[in-house]
C-alpha cells in the first residue's frame, strides 16, 4: 500500500462521483489511493455513480479533460494537461488496399505530447496523484510510460522517479531523464524493475503511479473511444491494438461500453489484442494454453514484452466479451509492417506499434476481418523512440 496524501483530501472522496471496484471479488471498499484490491490484490477499476447522457465535449478544458464529466477528477485546479488526445484519424488507402480493406483507419497516437498514447492515461493518473496530495510519483516502465510520467510530473510540479530495465531503448531512457525525472536503470529481468520501484515507494512514502495497475490510467484511455466514434466513417467493427498489459483494450473498451449503454453508439467494436510470438501470455491465456516466463524470447516489440501483466486476465476477459481475438505475430512481420507503413503511408512508428498491423494481416487471413469492415488501429509510439532499422 502506498503512502497517503494529506488527510484533508479524504472527506472529499466520501462524497465522490466515483468509487473503486474490484473485478475479481466485487469489493467496493478500496480507498481512492489504492492500487490493488485490499481484499484480494486484484486490479481496481473506477465506477461512476452517474454518467452524462450523450458525448458532449467541455469547451475550454484542455486535452482529455474535454471529457470532464466522464473523468474521476474532482477539482479543475488539480488537472494536468499537455494537450493530449485529439490525435489524427487517417484513412490508410494504400495499406488498406494491400490487405483488401476499404475502410482501414489509423489513429495516430504518437502525435501525443511525449510521442506515445500513454499521455492519455498519464494525464488522468497524475492529476489524481496531485489532487490526492502526493508530491512524488514512482513508476517502472520499459520507456514510453516513464517518459510520459516524467513530462506530466514536470508540468504538474510533482517529483518523479522512474525505474527502467537497463536494456531499454536508450532513446526512451534519455527522454525520461530530460524531463528531470530521477531515472534508475535496473539490471536483470523485468520483474526486478517492478520490485525495485515498489521497494523505493515503501521507503519514501511516495505514490506508486503504476500505469499498469492504476485504475485512473485506464480512465484516461477511455478518451480514445470518445474520439474514434466521432472520426470513423460509421460504427467501428474492429479495434486492433498491440497489447502488453492491455490498457489499449481495457480503457477504450470501457469508453465504448459507456456509449453503447447510453445508445450513442449502436454496438461494441470487436477488440483484438496483438502480441509478439516471443512474449505472448495474453494470447496463450486467450487460447487456454500454458505460457511461462521461461517461454520468453527477445523481441523488437519491447513495449509489449510484458511477461506477467497485472491486467492480463482482465484484458483476455475484455477481448472475449467484445467477440474479439488475441493474435501472436512473428518478428519478421512486425519489422516488415514498420517499414511498409513508413513507405506507403508516411507513418514512422516504433516496432511495438507495427505489431498491430502484423496482427491485422493475420486477422484478414483468417477471415475475421472483412473487406467492408470499419477497422481502427492506434499507432501507439513514434519511430525515433526506438532503434531505427536500416532503410533498405
Ligand atoms: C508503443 C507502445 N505500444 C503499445 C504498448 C502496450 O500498452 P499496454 O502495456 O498497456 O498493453 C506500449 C506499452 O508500453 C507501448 O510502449
Ligand atoms: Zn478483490
Amino acid at each position: 500500500m502506498c503512502g497517503r496524501g494529506p488527510v484533508a483530501i479524504m472527506p472529499r472522496y466520501a462524497m465522490s462521483h466515483t468509487y473503486l471496484t474490484c473485478g475479481l471479488c466485487d469489493s467496493r471498499d478500496a480507498p481512492a489511493d489504492a492500487l490493488w484490491c485490499p481484499q484480494c490484490n486484484g486490479p481496481l477499476d473506477v465506477a461512476y455513480r452517474s454518467l452524462p447522457r450523450g458525448l458532449e465535449a467541455r469547451d475550454g478544458l484542455p486535452g482529455v479533460w474535454r471529457w470532464w464529466d466522464r473523468m474521476p477528477l474532482h477539482e479543475e485546479g488539480s488537472l494536468i494537461s499537455l494537450g493530449e488526445g485529439n490525435t489524427p484519424c487517417l484513412h490508410l488507402e494504400q495499406a488498406g488496399a494491400g490487405l483488401g480493406l476499404r475502410r482501414l483507419y489509423a489513429k495516430v497516437e504518437y502525435a501525443n505530447p511525449t510521442g506515445s498514447f500513454k499521455d492519455r492515461g498519464t494525464a488522468v493518473m497524475l492529476s489524481m496523484v496531485r489532487e490526492m496530495g502526493f508530491s512524488e510519483a514512482v513508476d517502472d516502465s520499459s520507456g514510453n510510460a516513464g517518459a510520459s510520467l516524467g513530462a506530466y510530473a514536470s508540468r504538474g510540479g510533482i517529483g518523479a522517479a522512474v525505474f527502467v530495465p537497463a536494456g531499454a531503448s536508450p532513446f526512451k531512457i534519455s527522454q525520461i531523464g530530460f524531463y528531470g525525472a530521477d531515472v534508475r536503470p535496473v539490471e536483470g529481468p523485468r520483474e526486478g524493475v517492478t520490485s525495485a520501484a515498489r521497494e523505493y515507494v515503501a521507503e519514501r512514502g511516495a505514490f506508486y503511479a503504476s500505469h499498469n495497475w492504476s485504475p485512473y490510467f485506464i480512465q484516461g484511455m477511455k478518451s480514445f473511444a470518445y474520439e474514434a466514434v466521432r472520426e470513423a466513417p460509421g460504427p467501428i467493427d474492429h479495434v486492433v491494438v498491440p497489447a502488453g498489459n492491455g490498457s489499449l483494450v481495457i480503457g477504450p473498451a470501457r469508453g465504448f461500453a459507456e456509449l453503447v449503454l447510453e445508445g450513442a453508439v449502436p454496438r461494441m467494436p470487436r477488440f483484438h489484442a496483438v502480441q509478439s510470438r516471443s512474449c505472448m501470455p495474453v494470447v496463450a491465456a486467450w487460447r487456454g494454453q500454458p505460457w511461462t516466463v521461461d517461454d520468453l524470447r527477445p523481441t523488437v516489440a519491447g513495449g509489449i514484452a510484458v511477461s506477467t501483466p497485472p491486467r492480463g486476465a482482465q484484458t483476455v476477459e475484455t477481448v472475449r466479451s467484445t467477440g474479439g481475438t488475441a493474435v501472436a505475430v512473428e518478428e519478421e512481420s512486425i519489422v516488415r509492417w514498420q517499414r511498409a507503413l513508413a513507405r506507403d503511408e508516411g507513418l514512422f512508428m516504433e516496432p511495438t506499434s507495427a505489431a498491430a498491423f502484423a496482427g491485422l494481416e493475420s486477422l484478414v487471413g483468417q477471415g475475421v476481418v472483412g473487406p467492408d469492415d470499419v477497422v481502427v488501429v492506434p499507432v501507439t509510439g513514434f519511430g525515433l523512440k526506438d532503434r531505427v532499422p536500416s532503410s533498405s
